[in-house]
C-alpha cells in the first residue's frame, strides 16, 4: 500500500490549515478568530460571531447592521418548499427532515450549483443562516400539528426562530427576552469547533466541488449521531433514565465504569479536550439561572449535578480524563425552553451552521485544497479463482 499512515479517526492527522478556530485541548481554551470564547460570550451576539467565523474580522456597526438586515430579508421560504413537510410522518425526527429540506435548497436555487461564483456563495451563505431556523421551527411545528407561521422580519434571528416554534397563529407572541439571550449564547457557544466530525463532513463533500447546500445537509446528517451533536438528546434520555427507575448516580456510574451494554455518561468526553469543556463551564451557569425561573426541571439539573461531581472525583473518570462537554447541560436548558427532545441536536445545528459557512468557504479559497479522500489499509482476501462451474 505504499506510504500509508494508518490513523483510525484521524487522532493525528491534520487534513487541512484553517485560520478560523484554535483549540487547546489539554488547557481547555477556546477562541474564534482569535477571540476567547468567554468574552464572545459576555459581549459578542450569534449574528456578530456568524460574521466573524465567515469574513474573519468583527463587523463595524454598518457592516453589522446590514449583515442583520440582509439575514431578515431571506427568511421566507418557497411556498412550495413549505409543502415538503407535508410529505414526511408527523412523528418523523425534525434532523432528516432539515437536512432533506437544506438537500433540497440546491432544486430551488440552481443558480447555486456552482460553487465558484462568489456572487451565488454570499447569496447561498445568507439564504442557510436565514432559512434554516425556518426549516427547523416548521419541522417542530408539523409535529406537534401546528399552523406554520409567516417569519416576522422585525425580528432578529434567534427572536424569529423562538416565535416561530412557539407562537401561535391567532395570538401575538410574547418574547421573554431572558431565554432569548440565553439561547442566543448557546448558539454562539456551538458556532465552531474546527475540524469536527459533521464540520470534516462539510468539508470532504465540498471537496469533491459540491455546492453549499450539499456539503451543509450532510454536516446536519453527521452531526445527527449521538456521538457528536446527538449527544444533547442522549444526555437528557439518561436523566431522565435515571429519574425515572429512581437509581442513585452512584449505581449509574457502577453501570458505565464496567462498560455495562456499552453505557457511557452522555455529555462527557471528548476528543480533543482533556481538560473542562470551556463551553460546559458557561453553559453550566446558563443552566442554573434558567431553572432559578423554571419549575420541574431542577431534578433533572440536580441528577447531572451530582453525575458530574462523582466523575470528576472518580478514577474511571481522571484516568482517562473525561471532563463534561458541551452537551452536558445544553439538553436540560432547552427542555426548560420547553423544546422537546426531539428539537436539541437541531438546535445545536442551527449554531454550528456558521461554523460549517466558514469552513466550507475557507476550503474553497485555499490555493492547497485537494478532493478529500482517504486511503485504507485493504484486510481482504489476495487474489482468487471465480469457481469453474
Ligand atoms: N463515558 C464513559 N467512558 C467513556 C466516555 C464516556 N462518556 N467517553 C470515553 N470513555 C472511555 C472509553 O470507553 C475509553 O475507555 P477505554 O480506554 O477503557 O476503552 C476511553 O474513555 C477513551 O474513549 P474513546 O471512545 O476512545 O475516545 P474518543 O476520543 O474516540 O471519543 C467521544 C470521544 C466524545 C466520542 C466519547 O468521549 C463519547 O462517546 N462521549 C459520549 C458522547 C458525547 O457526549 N458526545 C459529545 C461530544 S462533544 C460535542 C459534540 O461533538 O457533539
Amino acid at each position: 500500500t505504499g506510504n500509508v499512515t494508518y490513523d483510525p479517526g484521524y487522532m493525528n492527522t491534520a487534513g487541512v490549515k484553517s485560520a478560523i478556530t484554535y483549540i487547546d485541548g489539554d488547557q481547555g481554551i477556546l477562541r474564534y478568530r482569535g477571540y476567547p470564547i468567554e468574552q464572545l460570550a459576555e459581549k459578542s451576539s450569534f449574528i456578530e460571531v456568524s460574521y466573524l467565523l465567515i469574513y474573519g474580522e468583527l463587523p463595524t456597526a454598518t457592516q453589522l447592521e446590514e449583515f442583520d438586515t440582509k439575514i431578515r430579508r431571506h427568511t421566507l421560504l418557497h411556498e412550495e418548499l413549505k409543502g415538503f413537510f407535508d410529505g414526511f410522518p408527523r412523528d418523523a425526527h425534525p434532523m432528516p427532515v432539515l437536512s432533506s429540506a437544506v438537500s433540497a435548497l440546491s432544486t430551488w436555487y440552481q443558480d447555486s450549483l456552482n460553487p465558484f461564483d462568489p456572487e451565488q456563495v454570499e447569496l447561498s451563505t445568507i439564504r442557510l443562516l436565514s432559512k434554516v431556523p425556518v426549516i427547523a421551527a416548521y419541522a417542530h411545528k408539523k409535529s406537534i400539528g401546528q399552523a406554520l407561521l409567516y417569519p416576522d422580519n422585525s425580528m432578529n434571528l434567534v427572536e424569529n426562530f423562538m416565535r416561530l416554534c412557539f407562537g401561535l397563529a391567532a395570538e401575538p407572541y410574547e418574547l421573554d427576552p431572558e431565554m432569548v439571550k440565553i439561547l442566543d449564547l448557546l448558539f454562539v457557544l456551538h458556532a465552531d469547533h474546527e475540524q469536527n466530525c459533521s464540520t470534516s463532513t462539510v468539508r470532504l463533500v465540498g471537496s469533491s466541488d459540491a455546492n453549499l447546500f450539499a456539503s451543509v445537509s450532510a454536516g446536519v446528517n453527521a452531526l445527527f449521531g449521538p456521538a457528536h451533536g446527538g449527544a444533547n438528546e442522549a444526555v437528557l434520555k439518561m436523566l431522565r433514565q435515571i429519574q425515572a427507575e429512581g437509581i442513585s448516580p452512584e449505581k449509574y456510574m457502577e453501570k458505565v465504569k464496567n462498560k455495562e451494554d456499552g453505557v457511557r455518561l452522555m455529555g462527557f468526553g471528548h476528543r480533543v479536550y482533556k481538560n473542562y469543556d470551556p463551553r460546559a463551564k458557561i453553559i453550566k451557569k446558563a443552566a442554573e439561572s434558567v431553572l432559578a425561573k423554571s419549575a420541574g426541571g431542577d431534578e433533572l439539573l440536580e441528577i447531572a449535578m451530582r453525575l458530574e461531581e462523582k466523575a470528576l472525583a472518580d478514577d474511571y473518570f481522571i484516568q482517562r480524563k473525561l471532563y463534561p462537554n458541551v452537551d452536558f447541560y445544553t439538553g436540560i436548558i432547552y427542555k426548560a425552553m420547553g423544546f422537546p427532545e426531539k428539537m436539541f441536536t437541531v438546535l445545536f445545528a442551527i449554531g454550528r451552521l456558521p461554523g460549517w459557512i466558514a469552513q466550507w468557504r475557507e476550503m474553497m479559497e485555499d490555493p492547497e485544497r485537494k478532493i478529500g479522500r482517504p486511503r485504507q489499509i485493504y484486510t481482504g482476501s489476495s487474489q482468487r479463482e471465480y469457481p469453474q462451474s
